[in-house]
């Protein structure tokens, strides 16, 4: 089991200890031009989470990889996982092929941003633009607005995937005093705690699909939310808007999860991978007895 952060979620150049106290660090998406992302207000809390419209603002390829990915790899000894965006597969596989050098460890797709247009093609078909044109590992970003999560999963994996990451934000809107919505584009993506069930809901539904290695997330807190999701068939966990409160979060939870497989019996996260999945199939098999 490894232990990531969110893309998004954390800042590896002014908090390079806290990157390097993960297994791997994912960047902030990277589209092919530098992007402002939206006007503000981009922030907005809520009673169980924090919606974000911002919009994807990253400083566009040509400068991450001539810039931003040497300073990664002088600040942090930890694997990269560059995140990759963009509005047409075309877009994505050109980015995938920029990126065809040693210090990047893995790519992740960012197939679901709430926050921009999505691009016309399907999920599996800009997996398959970027497979054939680069042999790094290939993670694809879904959203949990997946309507069939089992099906989605299946083309992506057919398309060329390596790994799956799942969730991104669920679109939300709040509203201010007048009535008016808060976030200036009017919804935004929502995270933290009430993104719980709903990643665990996910993660389940691709585990039932897939054997492709999954990083799971959404509201992770503690060591106890990490065990759960790998009770649903996560490989790997990682931490998004909980960085924002608690930049020790990735050694607490690390901590947290060992006593929590300790107190079960359980010698290491593999004890309990998927033991979620297993009642449930034996629950619906005894039922239909
Ligand atoms: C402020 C903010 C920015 C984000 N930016 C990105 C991004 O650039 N790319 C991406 O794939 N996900 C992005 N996300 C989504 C997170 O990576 C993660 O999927 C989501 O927040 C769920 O995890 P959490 O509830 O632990 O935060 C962002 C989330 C937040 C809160």
């Amino acid at each position: 089991m490894q232990l990531l952060n969110a893309s998004g979620c954390l800042d590896a150049l002014t908090a390079p200890d806290v990157a390097s106290s993960l297994d791997a660090f994912v960047t902030k998406t990277v589209t092919p031009e530098p992007r402002e992302g939206n006007t503000p207000v981009r922030i907005a809390e809520t009673d169980f989470g924090m919606l974000n419209a911002i919009g994807l603002a990253n400083p566009g390829r040509d400068v991450f990889v001539r810039d931003v990915l040497p300073r990664l790899c002088d600040a942090l000894d930890v694997p990269i996982w560059v995140s990759v965006g963009g509005f047409t597969a075309r877009e994505y596989a050109e980015t995938c092929e920029q990126l065809a050098r040693d210090e990047v460890a893995c790519v992740e797709l960012n197939l679901s941003c709430p926050n921009v247009d999505e691009a016309p093609e399907s999920a599996a078909e800009i997996v398959r633009a970027c497979r054939d044109v680069t042999a790094k590992p290939l993670y694809a970003k879904v959203s949990p607005h997946s309507w069939d999560m089992g099906e989605t999963v299946r083309a992506i994996e057919a398309a060329g995937a390596d790994g799956l990451s799942l969730v991104n934000t669920l679109r939300g809107t709040t509203l201010d005093a007048r009535l008016r919505p808060t976030l200036s584009r009017g919804t935004g993506g929502y995270s933290g705690p009430a993104l719980r069930p709903v990643a665990l809901a996910a993660v389940l539904a691709a585990r039932r699909a897939t054997s492709l290695p999954i990083v799971g997330m959404g509201g992770v807190e503690t060591g106890r939310h990490a065990l759960e999701l790998i009770a649903c068939g996560a490989t790997h966990i990682a931490l998004g808007t909980v960085l924002f409160a608690d930049p020790d979060a990735p050694t607490r939870v690390r901590t947290e999860l060992a006593a929590e497989i300790k107190s079960l019996g359980s010698g290491s996260a593999e004890d309990v991978f998927g033991v979620a999945l297993d009642a449930v199939a034996s629950e619906v098999n005894s039922a239909t007895r």
